[in-house]
Parts: C-alpha cells; structure tokens; sequence
C-alpha cells in the first residue's frame, strides 16, 4: 500500500528569528515510517522539522516547517494513497501576522495575537474515500479516552492511538511509549510500555488488519 505519515511538530514563525513549536522529537513517526517500509508499503513521510533521519532509502521524505506548510503536502498527495497515520503534533494556533524584522524588547508586556490552524486530519478524514484508512494519535491529560474517541468520530478515523503524559517513558521524546488503541468498531487494545520501534509495528500490524 501507499501510505502517508506525518512525523514531528510544527513551527509557527513569529519574526525572523522566533517560531512557537513543541517538544515532539518525530521519533513515533519515524519509527512507524521504517516499520511501515519494513512491512512492504510504499511510505511518503511529511515531516516537521526534527533531528532524524530515516535509515531506509526508499521513504519518500517532504520537509515542511509550519502547519499551513503540512497541510499543503499532506492534502495535495492523499488522493493517490492507500491510507495515512497522522503522528505529527501539529499547531493549534498561529501567529496572525509574522513581523518582517526581529521583534524588539520593549517595556510593555507583549502580546501575540493567534489563529487557529487547519486540522489536517480533519480534513483528510473528510476527503477519505471507500478503501482508504486513516489513523490518528491524541495525546491528552485528562479524561483520554473520552477525549479521543470523540476525536476518532469528529476526524472520521479508523483508529486512535492515545498516549498520556502521565505514563511515564511515554510520548515526547523519549524513545519508549506507552499506547492504548481505540478501533472504530468498538474495540480497546491497551499495550505495555516498549520500545518505540516496537509500538510502531504493533500500529502497522493493525493497520495490515484492518485492510485484510
Ligand atoms: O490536536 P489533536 O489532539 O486534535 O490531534 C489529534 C490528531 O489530529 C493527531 O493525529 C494529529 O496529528 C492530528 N492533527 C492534524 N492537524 C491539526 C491538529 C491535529 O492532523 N491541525
């Protein structure tokens, strides 16, 4: 299958020399981008930008900076694929307006105005067509599993993958996680905390399920 990944966070500039991002490494869609390549599919990776490199020469890898940038990459290729795994932390918000020189101290408090971004999985989900799967990750602090069943509905997912913060060795930046799968169909798969490279194929093992 083609398949499309998302991996990483977004940066949203605010001068030349500031952005506002997060603290994803891409590490989780990376290792999914080699299980995938690994499990015979043909992977286009889009990533944010991050310190990595994929080990295998045939991902097709897109660097993109911003969530505008993402959007753009991820919806002009999701007609011609077989089904995608949105793992980056993309933006909530960005700036209104970027200042085209460096922003000065000044002595008043500064204040940024913010515009909600695209959410790209919103809108694949929306394009999807029969025969085309689409997995989603949440990442939540508080009622999770409501949260991202809610999220799988609204996004029109096939499955979420949740991770919590309050696992520990889980999510950001680490190299292990801890994940709970929640399937359209009903059914809850909860994981033991592992290695990275091994919640990635127990995702693409799921994925090969699902398209049996
Ligand atoms: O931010 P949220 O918790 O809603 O993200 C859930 C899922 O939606 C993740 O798979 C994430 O990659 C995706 N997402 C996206 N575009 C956004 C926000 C989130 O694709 N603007």
């Amino acid at each position: 299958m083609k398949i499309l990944i998302t991996a990483g966070p977004t940066y949203e500039r605010i001068d030349p020399v500031r952005f506002i991002g997060n603290y994803s490494s891409g590490k989780m869609g990376f290792a999914i981008a080699e299980a995938c390549t690994a499990s015979g599919h043909e992977v286009t990776l889009v990533s944010g930008p991050v310190r990595l490199e994929v080990s295998h020469p045939s991902i097709r890898r897109i660097d993109v900076e911003s969530a505008a940038e993402m959007y753009e990459a991820v919806l002009s290729r999701w007609p011609e694929m077989d089904g995608a795994v949105l793992c980056a932390a993309v933006a909530d918000f960005t700036p209104v307006n970027v200042a085209a020189e460096k922003i000065k101290r000044e002595g008043d408090n500064l204040i940024l105005e913010l515009k909600p971004t695209r959410d790209i999985a919103a809108a694949v989900g929306a394009a999807k067509r029969e025969g085309q799967f689409l997995v989603g990750f949440a990442l939540e602090t508080n009622d999770e599993e409501a949260h991202a069943l809610e999220k799988m509905r609204r996004k029109n997912l096939d499955f979420i993958v949740l991770n919590s913060l309050k696992d520990k060795g889980a999510c950001f930046g680490y190299d292990t996680n801890k994940i709970t799968v929640l399937m359209g169909a009903g059914e809850r798969i909860a994981f033991p905390l592992k290695p990275k490279t091994e919640v990635a194929r127990d995702i693409v093992d799921l994925i090969n399920r699902i398209r049996k």
